[in-house]
């Protein structure tokens, strides 16, 4: 496919190191020229249209669809229901991995959630599918639906987020909690969200026997193409998976979702290959969202300032049928130094579909709760609330004792709050105002996000042109992964970019592993990097085993790549091209493989976290609430930076929506029937341009030599955390109201 081979970037033409060096993203002009290809752009011929039916009750059974009336319009080619899907080869609710979210294929006719699919229709245009799929007008017999935390038996999870667990303690809390001379005790509420990727979940699927053709966008074709051959009983080499770029994913494409597996259900039925395409309310259920959390903090606070007590008990939800509980707890564990911790879970289940990972998952809604409860600890204290957060600073990680791999977090502060002007700020709220008579306030927040690696694999080419191709099936989501991953590879080979062929984006290429968990480009980084060094290896063995080279003998030395050389460890001006060596020994080129993963020894011995201060100024309205931030200053250590650009974009990306979290997103569900009333965007509000100021995001320098040998730790989620809190935080001393329940809205300041 011609849109993975990219073009050449002759603006970063440069020698010398690549990684550091901040390149414009190498697919940048084919996506705004809109010459890439996203997976529903794709239109192999004979292609048919499907469109769900999905539920409007969130609890019953469907008892009747009008099939003749669908079946009547001209187009439509077939309704794929209960009665006639193919056959699968697992059921669709077996689970035998936490990772293996059940779906709603057409099981049965019980009604889970509302805007679960309940039929697919099938015709020979959208527009034929879309009004098939009206014609077929369900009935139901509806059941009373529970939709929110309220008024449910609650349970203790056996797990929280990918096994978590559901209670942790450190030291006495209730011990902490009587020694203290202050306590801040507070409940704070977080809505449920949905994901809302700019792309929708899609799939055009082609069968050809019982091989699977498919463009799908997702965030792990490796574990796509597992979980697709166990339902479909075929072999997962025989599923083809093409997802060179993703409009979005936020977690909810880790996976693939029950709409895409009924697209591939309906080009089976048909025998024609199909597309499916989620409308913008349909991804209001059935393709994840971010639990609704109500947590109850207990903090204690010593006369000197210094924490005796973090408690966080969550309340959260899953769906009736499947297991995710949001994490929120859990970023107690790392974040502040007290001796002792405790967090704990009680869940319910609700009529919605499943919750599932979304944007920091945990940490996001935890860190919220969690930063205003400091926030409150630190004026219960008469502190001023950045000198309390350096107060209670974690020099190990509090709940294991570990020491921290790295951790520059007193640099984010005092680099954060520098650059911010934070000194000068008064204790009290509602201090400070602008010249239009507006309330100014000014809130810190701690951001921290775990350094996590997957399993990722990658290939390096050396040929004999002296240029190279590395291959890893690699996803982006938008963060630029096709340049950061090839300046890394680049780098390992001693080669400028522009000499590296990247190819990824594809299932037949080594398994990149999943991008998520900010881990893409430290885990697919690790294996570019190793596959690198071990094609190297091979071509230095080669040359150091031939006398007609100038490396003849350098074995015990060792080699170096430099610029398209090998050259001597212990002299540079001695070497040869990779093209002479290729030469000589006669091969048009040279391959070796590569593997990324977590350095399991390390892991044991060290806490492994990114760490970031922000800092939020508002202006809100004393009249009529309205609240604008003004101003938001992030400073992030997060080990190497690999492509400066690519990463202040994805902490700008981090930092709006953590915006979002503070001031916007919420599903607002209709108790009565259990349905979602601002499914769209138009009510379903995110930050547009107006809603956001001005950023700034300082790259804090950090070495880590511990949590890989790139020493990344990952960018991709922790700009959302830290900052939720800081506007909360801005918020209320700008006001002197301290607003528990996001997100906060201007009818809770008047
Ligand atoms: Mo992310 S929620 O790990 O895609």
């Amino acid at each position: 496919m011609s849109e993975i081979n990219l073009t050449e970037n002759a603006l970063h033409r440069r020698h010398g190191s690549n990684i550091g060096q901040p390149m414009t993203r190498r697919e940048g002009v084919l996506k705004v020229t809109g010459a890439a290809t996203y997976a529903a752009d794709n239109h192999p011929s004979g292609m048919l249209y499907a469109v769900c039916v999905t539920s409007t009750i969130a609890r019953g059974r469907v008892i009747g669809l009008d099939e003749a009336a669908a079946r009547a319009h001209p187009r439509v080619v077939d309704i794929m229901t209960t009665g006639n899907r193919p056959d699968l080869a697992m059921d669709p609710d077996e689970k035998s991995n936490p990772f293996m979210f059940r779906m709603d294929l057409l099981q049965n006719d019980r009604v889970r959630y509302a805007g679960q699919p309940i039929a697919v229709v099938i015709a020979e245009t959208l527009e034929a599918a879309t009004e098939g799929a009206a014609l077929l007008a369900p009935r139901y017999e509806v059941e009373p639906a529970l939709t929110g935390l309220d008024g449910a038996e609650s349970f203790v999870p056996q797990a929280v987020g990918v096994g978590g667990p559901s209670h942790a303690e450190t030291g006495d809390v209730e011990e902490g909690m009587r020694a203290a001379h202050r306590r801040v005790e507070a409940t704070y509420e977080t809505p449920a969200q949905y994901h809302n990727a700019m792309e929708p979940h899609c799939v055009v699927a082609v069968w050809d026997g019982d091989r699977l053709s498919l463009d799908m966008p997702t965030q792990g074709m490796a574990m796509a193409q597992q979980r697709l051959a166990g339902l479909f009983g075929i072999a997962p080499e025989n599923i083809a998976i093409r997802s060179p770029y993703l409009g979005g994913g936020f977690g909810s494409k880790g996976f693939p979702a029950g709409p895409q597996v009924l697209g591939i259900m309906a080009a089976r039925l048909t025998g024609r290959p199909v597309k499916l395409v989620l409308r913008r309310e349909q991804m209001f259920g059935p393709v994840g969202h971010r639990a609704a959390t109500r947590q109850t903090l207990r903090i204690g606070i010593a006369g000197d300032g210094g924490l005796t007590a973090i408690a966080n008990h969550t309340r959260t939800a899953s769906s009736t049928f499947d297991d995710f509980f949001e994490p929120a707890a859990d970023v107690a564990h790392t974040l502040y130094a007290s001796p002792a911790i405790r967090t704990s879970y009680e869940a319910v289940r609700l009529d919605t579909g499943t919750p599932l990972f979304m944007r920091a998952p945990g940490e996001a809604s935890g860190s919220i709760a969690l930063e205003s409860a400091i926030d409150e600890a630190a004026y219960a204290a008469a502190m001023d609330p950045l000198e309390f957060r350096l107060r209670n600073h974690a020099d190990v990680e509090p709940m294991s004792g570990k020491p921290f791999s790295s951790k520059r977090l007193k640099d984010c502060y005092a680099q954060g709050a520098e650059r911010f002007g934070w000194s000068g700020r008064p204790l009290e709220p509602r201090q400070m105002r602008d010249a239009d008579g507006l309330l100014v306030g000014w809130g810190v927040g701690t951001a921290t996000f775990p350094a996590v690696m997957f399993q990722a694999n990658a290939r390096a080419v050396i040929r004999r042109d002296g240029t190279a191709r590395i291959e890893t099936g690699a996803h982006d989501m938008g963060q630029g992964a096709w340049t950061s991953l090839a300046q890394i590879g680049a780098d390992a080979l001693g080669l400028h970019i522009d000499e590296v062929e990247f190819r990824s984006g594809t299932s037949d290429l080594p398994d990149a592993g999943i991008a998520g968990g900010s881990g893409h480009t430290a885990t697919a980084g690790m294996a570019l990097h190793m596959a690198g060094l071990n094609v190297l290896a091979k071509l230095a063995e080669i040359a150091t085993a031939d006398e007609r080279s100038p490396l003849f003998g350098a074995g015990n030395v060792g080699t170096l790549a430099r610029d398209g050389r090998l050259v001597r460890r212990d002299d540079e001006s001695r070497g040869e091209s990779f093209s002479a060596i290729l030469e000589r020994a006669g091969l048009a080129e040279i391959e070796a493989s590569g593997q990324g993963a977590a350095d399991g020894a390390a892991q044991e011995a060290y806490a492994m976290h990114a760490h970031g201060a922000v800092f939020a100024e508002v202006r809100v309205d004393p009249d009529l609430g309205q609240i604008r931030v003004s101003r938001l200053v992030g400073a992030f250590a997060a080990g190497r930076v690999i492509n400066p650009k690519l990463v202040e974009s994805q902490l700008f990306g981090g930092m709006i929506w953590g915006i979002s979290f503070a001031l916007h997103e919420h599903a607002v569900v209709d108790r009565r029937s259990g349905r979602i009333m601002n499914a769209d965007l138009a009510e379903y509000h995110i930050p547009v341009n107006a809603d956001v100021p001005a950023l700034e995001a300082i790259l804090v320098h950090e070495d880590d030599p511990h949590v890989n040998p790139l020493g990344i730790k990952g960018v991709g989620e922790i700009g959302v955390t830290g900052t939720g809190g800081a506007i909360a935080n801005a918020v209320w001393h700008a006001t002197g109201r301290r607003i528990r329940r996001f997100p906060i809205a201007l009818s809770d300041l008047i």
